[in-house]
């Protein structure tokens, strides 16, 4: 899951490549490179790391020209190393590639690359080898593509120059995003629209099997049956060019500070002020006919989707199936035509869940997703699509998203229940009056977060974390944990509290900190419970709760960070705050690049 860019036009273009890179650098960002056509030939620079180490190298030893791409990896095959960072380049042609060429063993032995002289352990080079091959043999620059993506299992987008071509790039679409723009005076290809902003106004979101060719001039798309296709171009959305930091030290940091818009602009979209209701009428579904829900997501949205399980249980009393969108797929799963199937994502480009959305969708079951990213290959293959209306999300650890999710999940399970009558319209309104308070809640929230700073200073040098919770806090403990060894690099596991005993308990030794997200209500008394046994074996207990009953010196609690009184129905979300700042505050005094943790990325374009 890399991002490329490629960039046609009347001026230089390899800063303008550089600009859209770092929009993409949330994509993967081991390597990157740059190949630019100049009039006499192709120049290219790649480099290990970072995208301002390729700046640094270009601002020692630079060239430009009017047409190039440009590429930021995230390592599929092959060591993070400028040897496999793209462009992969020879003498005729030069590309950069996001997916993964499954048969790229097989293609490499093929005769007519036998002395073909590779020079990385990528998959991504047999593609350059095969065109060169079809220009060797006399065909011309789209055929020789043709002939090359005919022979490629897997999935792709492409970006390729040609050393005898001075202003054309060809792309090429299958399985992997690709967007083509345009503003009069250039003409670009991009993995999303956010790397386009800059440099083009309208965007066209190309399908599976096109091809596309650009000049300065022209952009020309061709379907997968190689006809001319007549795609439409849309204007650039304002969220694509909102990503800057602002004052904040991370996007992370500033993300967190966004719970409050993010969770108020998603809620807002269903608020009925006439009545005073939660409702999420206008999509054309009809709410009456669903028998059962399942929910499909990976990561940070899979915790959004089992926190949703307890809302369509309780409010609409519905059967719920949770799935992780990795496995979903290959279990041969018995699909039924009364459920509603929902598929989360924050970057509505995720390969597993679009995976499991394409395999409902050749089913002909119903699909809704819930995603963030306007536009994306997701939100525009399901049936039906709800937006979270998080705004851009940069850092790779997903924040404001999974609140956004947890609102829209909400609204949505107590719309069904109110359809079925298992919600009164006085019970919705009350919830609803609960949920115009969740903007203000988690303002004050964040406020008191500050507090989590020195608890982090006291947890750097655990071995371990464990977060438990019961309910909806419990999926909050597998948020929590996900969070934390994400950006802090330290072993953390969420469990749910009642759980312990069963085996992770034997985990406990003397101050082992554990993280409990306990809000009040029946289960208060049991997870306490499940905390004195913790303490017994010398755990250090960190308590997160809007109750006010418990003092720690007397039940011998390390700390207590007391939310301020939460309504239960948006408990999930506000308790999320907390969570989220304790990650990243760790990170942060252990010095970790909060933004872009070591071997993730924040969009998983590929299995
Ligand atoms: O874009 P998506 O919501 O589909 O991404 C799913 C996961 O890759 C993502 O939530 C990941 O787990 C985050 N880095 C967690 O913070």
């Amino acid at each position: 899951m890399c991002g490329i860019v490629g960039i046609t036009a009347n001026e230089s273009v390899s800063s303008n490549i550089i600009s859209a890179l770092k929009k993409l650098e949330y994509r993967g960002y081991d390597s990157a490179g740059i190949a630019i056509n100049t009039e006499s030939q192709i120049h290219q620079k790649k480099v290990k790391g970072k995208l301002d180490n390729l700046i640094l190298s270009l601002q020692k030893d630079g060239f430009d020209g009017k047409v190039g791409i440009g590429h930021t990896r995230w390592a599929t095959h092959g060591e993070p190393s400028e040897r496999n960072a793209h462009p992969h380049s020879s003498r005729k042609v030069s590309l950069v590639h996001n997916g993964i060429i499954e048969n790229a063993s097989e293609l490499k032995s093929r005769i007519e690359l036998k002395n073909y002289n590779f020079e990385s352990d990528t998959d991504s080079e047999v593609i350059t080898a095969l065109i060169t091959h079809y220009l060797n043999e006399g065909h011309d620059h789209m055929e020789s593509v043709k002939q090359t993506i005919s022979l490629l299992e897997g999935s792709y987008a492409l970006a390729i120059i040609f050393s005898d071509l001075k202003d054309k790039i060809i792309g090429a679409r299958n399985g992997s995003p690709l967007v083509a723009g345009t503003d009069g005076n250039s003409n670009s290809l991009g993995s999303d629209s956010i790397a386009l902003s800059a440099i083009a106004n309208k965007v066209c979101y190309l399908e599976d099997g096109d091809i596309v060719v650009l000049s300065r001039e022209n952009v020309e798309i061709y379907n997968s049956s190689g006809d001319k296709a007549n795609r439409e171009f849309v204007d650039i959305g304002i969220m694509d060019t909102e990503v800057s930091k602002g004052s904040y030290n991370h996007f992370m940091e500033k993300e967190i500070h966004e719970h409050p818009k993010a969770v108020g602009e998603t809620f807002r979209q269903f608020i009925d002020h006439d009545q005073g209701i939660i409702s999420v009428d206008d999509i054309g579904l009809n709410f009456n006919d669903i028998s059962k829900v399942h929910l499909i997501a990976c990561g940070t949205a899979y915790y959004s989707c089992l926190v949703a399980k307890y809302y369509f249980e309780q409010y609409a009393r519905l059967p719920v199936e949770c799935d992780m969108a990795s496995e979903f797929r290959y279990r041969d799963p018995v699909l039924d035509n009364k459920a509603l199937y929902i598929f989360v994502s924050q970057s509505g480009e995720t390969a597993d869940t679009k995976a499991a959305l394409d395999f409902c969708k050749d089913a002909k079951v119903r699909t809704l997703s819930i995603v963030n990213v306007m536009n994306s290959s997701i939100a525009r293959e399901s049936d039906y699509c709800l937006y979270t209306k998080a705004g851009a999300e940069i850092g790779v650890a997903s924040t404001k998203a999974f609140t956004a999710q947890l609102s829209v999940l909400l609204s949505m399970a107590l719309h069904c229940g109110t359809k079925n009558n298992n919600v009164t319209i006085e019970q919705n309104r009350q919830i609803c009056k609960e949920i115009m308070q969740a903007p203000q809640i988690l303002e004050k929230t964040i406020k008191r977060s500050y507090e989590l700073k020195e608890t982090a200073k006291a947890i750097i040098d655990s071995k371990g974390v464990m977060y438990l919770g019961r309910g909806t806090a419990f999926p909050l403990a597998l948020e929590g944990a996900l969070k934390f060894k994400e950006i802090s690099y330290i072993h953390a596991e969420g469990y749910p509290a009642g759980e312990m005993k069963h085996g992770p308990l034997a985990l406990i030794e003397k101050d082992l900190p554990v993280v409990c997200i306990v809000p009040p209500g029946p289960l208060f008394p049991k997870t306490v419970s499940n905390i004195q046994e913790v303490i017994a074996r010398g755990g250090r207990i960190l308590m997160i709760t809007d109750d006010d009953s418990l003092k720690s010196s007397s039940e011998n609690i390390w700390k207590i960070f007391r939310l301020p009184k939460t309504p239960k129905s948006i408990e999930a979300i506000v308790y999320s705050v907390p969570i989220h700042m304790l990650a990243y505050y760790t990170a942060v005094q252990l010095g970790n690049d909060v933004d872009q943790p070591r071997n993730l990325a924040k969009s998983v374009t590929v299995e």
